[in-house]
């Protein structure tokens, strides 16, 4: 085998090395940007840079040459965003700065610019330490949100007080260099120690965001660091917002630090996590991107839906199906469902459990293949279970999107994402249904999304 074969079907990830948070989705003279967060020297965290590929119709993905490195300026190019203003095409980003550690550490916000959105002009820092109020810590200070209102220009910016947890600040600007404090949206402190990756989209009412090591709610956030939205509007001119409860955008291991394009209601998550072991990192790459899913409002709460384009490979209409993929688009349609079993990637002793029983779907891949562990020490992440809430419904529509390390599953407009990790050639799949009726279609995706390798 190639060692190409050794990576996703369609998942985007580095050309080598480690990738984490999605950075910059922006739609600039009619193609889709998407960014991430990208050292490929190594498979683990490193100085970072800014991986860059580009869509038209976000399935099929082009490879740019890198946009952001570290130099004597950035220790590091950290997350952010990017916007179009006066035709170009504009980066916000945390410039890091080791300065020997600890207390020295700086992020800050600097720019970048492109006339052509291939190649980018580093303009400095632009939201710096004389621009924090004094109570917020400039060592905690990064991953920028930033977007065009009229004339104005606002950036979200996630922070945290110096004797305190974190918030997001809202800066202003008329010119994207010049910039003046708002207001703190959250005006108390966080259940997490630090907020990561603030976005927000006007267009869905909608603020996402990442809270670090807040302790668990029942089933609500098992993960150490986990993403939240929350409903509402900001009103930046008038430094207020009607943010309602925060909600767990992804109920599964692996799902952080999400972005949505803000013309184009579409959000692209990072599908890992902090803290944990990465077993496939053994062919040389690390990290890996989300499917993109639509996302809208429905009942009160955010539906996404994955992006996918294929070709049908197999249709049963039968409560009980047996089948042989690794990798593709599973849609299972179940009238009056009680129960189902589907059991993914069966081989060399290894299987990942998803079940549907009553209101809650478990996803269980402690028998998935190679282990994956993390900090999480509450009894169902060491068992390596994750749960979801599933809404009655005398229809279910089930779709399982699954390539060679990861599962991600939708329900109901919920979503579940986990990595996984069996042998390459574990490839069994078995459906059981009781239901009053079964449609299982599996889609071929290979050719009609993926990446040049
Ligand atoms: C989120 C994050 C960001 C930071 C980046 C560094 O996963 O920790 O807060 O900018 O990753 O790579």
């Amino acid at each position: 085998m190639s060692e190409q074969s050794f990576r996703p079907e369609f998942h985007i990830t580095g050309q080598m090395g480690w990738i984490n948070d999605p950075n910059g989705l922006i739609k600039f003279k009619d193609e889709y940007h998407l960014f991430f967060q990208y050292y490929s020297s190594n498979v683990y965290w490193g100085p970072m840079h800014w991986g860059h590929v580009k869509s038209r119709d976000l399935l099929n993905w082009e490879r740019l040459p890198v946009a952001l490195f570290p130099d004597e300026q950035d220790d590091g190019c950290f997350s952010g965003t990017a916007a179009v203003w006066k035709d170009k095409l504009w980066l916000m980003y945390t410039s890091y700065k080791e300065n020997g550690g600890g207390e020295n550490i700086r992020q800050l916000q600097a720019l970048a610019s492109s006339e052509d959105g291939v190649h980018f002009v580093k303009h400095g820092i632009v939201i710096g330490e004389k621009d924090l109020p004094e109570e917020y810590s400039p060592c905690d200070f990064r991953d920028p949100k930033v977007f065009v209102e009229g004339d104005t220009v606002y950036c979200l910016v996630a922070a945290r007080k110096k004797d305190g947890r974190g918030r997001i600040l809202l800066f202003s600007s008329a010119d994207m260099f010049k910039w003046r404090f708002e207001f703190d949206l959250f005006g108390k402190d966080s259940g997490g120690i630090m907020i990561e990756c603030p976005d927000y989209n006007g267009g869905l009412g909608l603020l996402t965001y990442c809270e670090q090591f807040q302790p668990a709610q029942g089933n609500k956030h098992l993960n150490i660091h986990s993403t939240f939205y929350r409903l509402g509007t900001l009103d930046c001119k008038g430094r207020s917002h009607t943010f309602g409860e925060s909600e767990i955008i992804d109920y599964g291991f692996d799902f952080y630090a999400a972005q949505i394009y803000r013309d184009t209601p579409v959000m692209i998550g990072w599908l890992n996590m902090w803290d944990r072991n990465v077993p496939y990192s053994k062919y040389g790459f690390a990290g890996m991107l989300t499917v993109p899913r639509k996302l809208s409002i429905k009942d009160g709460r955010l539906w996404q839906e994955p992006l996918y384009k294929g070709r049908k490979a197999v249709t049963y209409n039968n409560l009980k199906v047996s089948d042989r993929a690794v990798s593709g688009v599973i849609e299972i349609e179940a009238e009056n469902l009680k129960r189902l079993d589907l059991k993914l990637r069966i081989g060399n002793g290894a299987q990942t459990l998803v079940t549907i029983d009553k209101e809650e779907l478990t996803f269980d891949r402690s028998s998935s293949g190679a282990p994956i562990t993390g900090k999480e020490t509450d009894a169902l992440s060491v068992a390596g279970v994750r749960k979801m809430p599933v809404d009655k419904s005398d229809k279910h529509v089930i779709t399982v999107v699954l390539d060679l390390y990861s599962v991600e599953i939708f329900i109901g407009g919920r979503a579940l994402s986990s990595v996984i990790c069996p042998d390459i050639s574990a490839d069994g799949i078995t459906l059981v249904a009781d239901a009053g009726s079964c449609v299982y279609t599996r889609y071929d995706v290979s050719g009609y999304m993926g990446i040049d390798k």
